[in-house]
């Protein structure tokens, strides 16, 4: 039977899990406001740098007492200089189950060398938070953006903690209700749900952690782009917009102009609900299609921004070259762009669904994942 290819293409076929797909908006004219060829410490590059860290706290709803910095090196600089500067005051419990947070355990246990326990949960499971000592210092990834699983709820992490939780939350934060009480790090970079630049990451720290900042020095040597305390006492500026080394004025534009977009389509209720309907959609195809399921096992610990998908037809034999297969047959139709799953991942397809991505896009594109399922099935 002639396998006939979809009348239509989606608009845009950036399904990329980062950096990820720009808001519809976006055009580079949107950044000719940017204050380029100026100091960042000029008052324009400050009252851009604060006004980037006073919209993220108004839409992601972060409370007052939290200090919001903006920091080198994109995520991995945001989680690397909290670990570094936090962690060695109290046993650490570090949880992963995927590889990125594979890779923060690999930073405590081989590098930093300290007392850790390791708990981890294979591709499609996630470790259970319940099952955790929250009066230590607990190192976790709220989504795992190379498996598709996410925590849930924070309602596991006791109120009356006595370590820190320190969490990745890069594709989370945009896209999903962070419950800040339970949080006392959190990270994310511009170039994820909001489809920003990648330069810099962001750090939010609670009193909590602030207090560990100014009551612990830890036992090995900081580098500058790691130190957030001066004289044991926290360097305020650095949270008020007053970087620790140059920032790229173009990305700080670039991240205004998002944050600009996310107000106008409702803040982060309306990016909630975008991410909901693009991870609805693929849901919906998978339940009505035998061939293809959801890498998360447990649907209630199912991605709505990085949704991972694994081919369960028995005709299948080799899965990595067949997914392999099916995400260049969809780049090369122009229809998904980098959609294979990540290099560490189980073998399968990795679809963004972040607020950036359109939902009709997503609609548009899953008759071509069919076709290009059929399409390799036939060439078996
Ligand atoms: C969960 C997670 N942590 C860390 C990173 C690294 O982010 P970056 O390259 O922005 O530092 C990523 C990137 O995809 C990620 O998904």
């Amino acid at each position: 039977m002639a396998i006939t290819a979809p009348a239509t293409r989606p608009a845009n076929p950036r399904f990329s899990s980062g950096p990820c797909a720009k808001p519809p908006v976006f055009t580079l004219d949107r950044l000719s406001d940017a204050a380029l060829g100026r100091s960042h410490r000029a008052a324009i590059g400050k009252a851009k740098l604060k006004d980037a860290i006073e919209n993220t706290r108004e839409i992601l709803g972060i409370p007052e007492g939290y200090k919001i910095g903006i920091v080198p090196a994109s995520d991995t600089g945001a989680m690397e200089m909290a670990m570094w500067s936090l962690l060695g005051a109290r046993k650490a419990t570090m949880v992963a189950w995927e590889s990125f947070g594979a890779g923060w355990v690999t930073d405590v246990v081989k590098q930093l060398k300290i007392d850790a326990e390791v708990k981890t949960a294979d591709y499609g499971d996630i470790v259970d938070l319940a099952s955790l000592d929250f009066n230590t210092d607990v190192v976790f990834t709220w989504n795992g953006t190379t498996s598709g699983v996410r925590v849930p709820n924070g309602d596991a992490i006791p109120a009356d903690r006595e370590g820190l939780t320190i969490c990745d939350a890069t594709s989370a934060a945009f896209a999903m209700d962070l419950p800040w009480d339970k949080l006392d790090v959190t990270t994310f970079s511009w170039q994820k749900v909001l489809g920003g630049e990648a330069a810099h990451g962001m750090i939010i720290l609670s009193p909590r952690a602030v207090e560990r900042l100014e009551t612990y020095t830890p036992a090995w040597p900081l580098p500058k782009i790691f130190r957030m305390t001066k004289g044991g006492k926290l360097i305020d500026g650095i949270f008020r917009g007053e970087t620790i080394n140059t920032p790229s004025m173009l990305a700080v534009e670039d991240y205004l102009q998002a944050l600009e977009w996310s107000k106008s389509i409702g803040g982060l209720k309306g990016l909630i609900a975008r991410a909901d309907a693009n991870a609805g959609a693929i849901h919906a195809f998978c339940a009505a299609k035998p061939w293809i399921a959801n890498l998360a096992n447990d649907p209630a610990t199912a991605s709505n921004t990085s949704v991972c998908l694994k081919f369960t037809d028995d005709r299948i034999t080799d899965g990595a070259t067949f997914a392999k297969a099916v995400a260049k047959r969809m780049e090369a139709e122009g229809v998904a762009l980098d959609i294979g799953a990540y290099r560490d991942a189980p073998a399968g397809l990795r679809i963004w669904c972040g607020g950036t991505v359109e939902t009709s896009d997503i609609e548009a594109m899953l008759p071509w994942l069919e076709y290009a399922f059929e399409t390799e099935i036939a060439a078996l």
